[in-house]
């Protein structure tokens, strides 16, 4: 038996259906289903260490990539994640410039649907665009981000991405600091690590964070020796200077003193805790580049690697439902 081979039968014994027709939260998922979803992209990721690394799981599939908002690392992760799969790909940049938000949503919906794709996977800088997009379709549709609201997928390879590092997510304690009125990355990992077992802290400066955020199950701080105090792992957020329609900084130089993370800062939390930040990053804003680059405490590097093997994960599972549901 080749290697290819063993990873593909290890494969096939961990895939599970997805619960839901569409992936569209993190309160899509159940602990259970979470757990056999980890434990597959686990064999993903062995799989994508291979020099040979495609299996034809989604082989005769079509997966189209919809992306009205730029993106890099998201757009190219669910592409090689579909390839790998053996799946069609067809990504789309759509320039949110020019388009009349819901109206041409919707149109371009219908229109993709007709040309019966298995998957569309869909970022929007409306909140809700996915949902809607969802009930208009006869595909499967996976929200890559849909403005502030969730981006389930990227809570996923968060949580593969700790479950790696420390084996294990209940009864830890994460700090996500920054912008979080403006995160959907913040709210999708809310969820999903709560879900999981693992207590959740907001950190960050009152314009910033949400005010019924203490109604998230969250504890929140607007003091960043306070909130880490504590913490086994410290995710940053990305100050999102686009969707701020006024000034809710005074300057990101003053914004790193108070809230970027460096060395300094750092020490404040557990020994031995871990940094990450989804991408892309401002250095110097809120995030140090001593801190980010030093591999001793930083997964923003294996969150990119557990970005293809868990959006693999959601893929192939969404596939089997499919499978089931014909
Ligand atoms: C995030 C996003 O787009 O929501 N990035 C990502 O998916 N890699 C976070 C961000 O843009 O700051």
């Amino acid at each position: 038996m080749t290697q290819l081979d063993a990873a593909a039968d290890l494969i096939a014994d961990r895939l599970v259906p997805f619960p839901k027709p569409h992936f569209l939260a993190a309160g899509d998922l159940n602990p259970p289903f979470v757990l056999s979803l980890l434990d597959l992209a686990d064999s993903f990721v062995d799989l994508n260490r291979q020099s040979t690394k495609q299996l034809d799981l989604l082989r005769g599939r079509t997966v189209m990539n919809l992306f009205f908002e730029n993106s890099t690392r998201t757009s190219s992760s669910f592409e090689i994640a579909a390839k790998r799969l053996g799946a069609d790909v067809v990504t789309m940049p759509v320039q949110a410039s020019s388009v009349k938000k819901g109206e041409t949503l919707i149109d371009t919906a219908v229109t993709l649907n007709a040309m019966k794709p298995d998957i569309l996977v869909v970022r929007h800088g409306a909140s809700g665009a996915a949902a809607l997009l969802s009930q208009k379709v006869g595909c499967a549709v996976v929200n890559a981000g849909d403005g502030r609201h969730e981006h389930p997928t990227q809570a996923l390879l968060d949580l593969l991405s700790l479950r790696r590092a420390f084996g294990d997510v209940g009864g830890l304690t994460v700090a996500i600091c920054g912008d979080i009125a403006h995160s959907r990355v913040a709210r999708s990992n809310v969820a999903l690590l709560s879900m999981m077992g693992a207590r959740v802290r907001l950190i960050g400066p009152p314009t910033l964070v949400p005010g019924d955020a203490d109604r998230w199950g969250c504890e929140v701080f607007h003091d960043m020796r306070e909130g880490l105090a504590g913490c086994d792992v410290v995710m940053m957020l990305r100050l999102q200077l686009e969707r701020m329609d006024g000034a809710l900084v005074p300057s990101t130089r003053e914004y790193f003193r108070f809230w970027g993370l460096d060395r300094e800062k750092l020490a404040w939390a557990n020994a031995g805790a871990r940094v990450m930040h989804p991408g892309p990053m401002n250095r110097g804003v809120e995030i140090d580049s001593d801190v980010a680059d030093d591999l001793t405490v930083s997964l923003i590097q294996d969150q990119v690697e557990m970005g293809v093997a868990a959006r693999m994960a959601v893929l192939a599972s969404l596939s089997a439902r499919l499978e089931g549901a014909a």
